[in-house]
């Protein structure tokens, strides 16, 4: 039994806008640099420490929700000291659709997951309702405990009740690029999280 969430013994630190200006020649498509490189290391390494602590000694799933999840989850799990398994999903977003619909996962996902303690790991939680719809999926497999861990949360009414229990940086109601997370496929491979400019999107 997994007991009290991290994200309760935890202070989630804030990020405003504009936190520096991006280099010259992202000016056109980029407002400014929301988190810097070193900023995320740092982050990433105390999440990475509580979940540690956390799940040592469980037999853990990490499932990570592709593609924006794949830069934050290369670095979050080199800090993450226990055995685990990672299995990964692709999901399209959920944003025109309604919180009831239900994602379709790997056939044989359920049977991987019973029984286990279950790491969902997503790049972002916006209006929440992809990762409500995907873990309400995967409950259904009876895993033995499901967290959620996010590197951002954005600050947002939400109408799903998403409640994240790993949580790197609350960020700005602002559409963000980088370290991962892209606009039409582009800015994934940035160093930093960044506000992409409104008048590109
Ligand atoms: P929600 O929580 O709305 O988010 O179901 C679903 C997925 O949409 C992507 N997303 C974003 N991607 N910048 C991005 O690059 C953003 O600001 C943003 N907001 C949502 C993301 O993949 C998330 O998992």
């Amino acid at each position: 039994m997994i007991r009290g969430t991290s994200e309760a013994r935890d202070r989630v630190p804030p990020v405003g806008r504009r936190t520096s200006p991006p280099p010259e020649a992202l000016r056109g498509e980029i407002a400014s640099v929301l988190i810097g490189p070193s900023r995320l290391r740092r982050r990433i390494a105390q999440m990475g420490a509580r979940i540690t602590a956390d799940y040592s000694d469980k037999e853990v799933v990490v499932i990570a929700l592709l593609n924006g999840t794949l830069v934050f989850l290369a670095d979050l799990i080199r800090t993450m000291d226990f055995p685990f398994r990672i299995e990964t999903l692709r999901v399209s977003s959920y944003s025109g659709g309604t919180p009831d619909s239900s994602p379709r996962i790997r056939e044989d996902l359920p049977r991987r997951i019973r029984g286990r303690h279950v790491l969902v790991v997503d790049d972002i939680l916006d209006t929440g309702r992809t990762l409500a719809a995907v873990t309400r999926r995967l409950r259904q497999a009876r895993p033995a405990s499901l967290r959620i861990c996010v590197l951002l949360d954005k600050t947002i009414p939400r109408s799903v009740d998403i409640r994240p229990d790993y949580v790197g940086f609350r960020v700005p109601d602002v559409f963000v690029v980088g370290y991962g997370l892209d606009f039409a496929e582009r800015h994934r491979n940035l160093p930093f999280v960044a506000e992409l400019r409104a008048d590109t999107h």
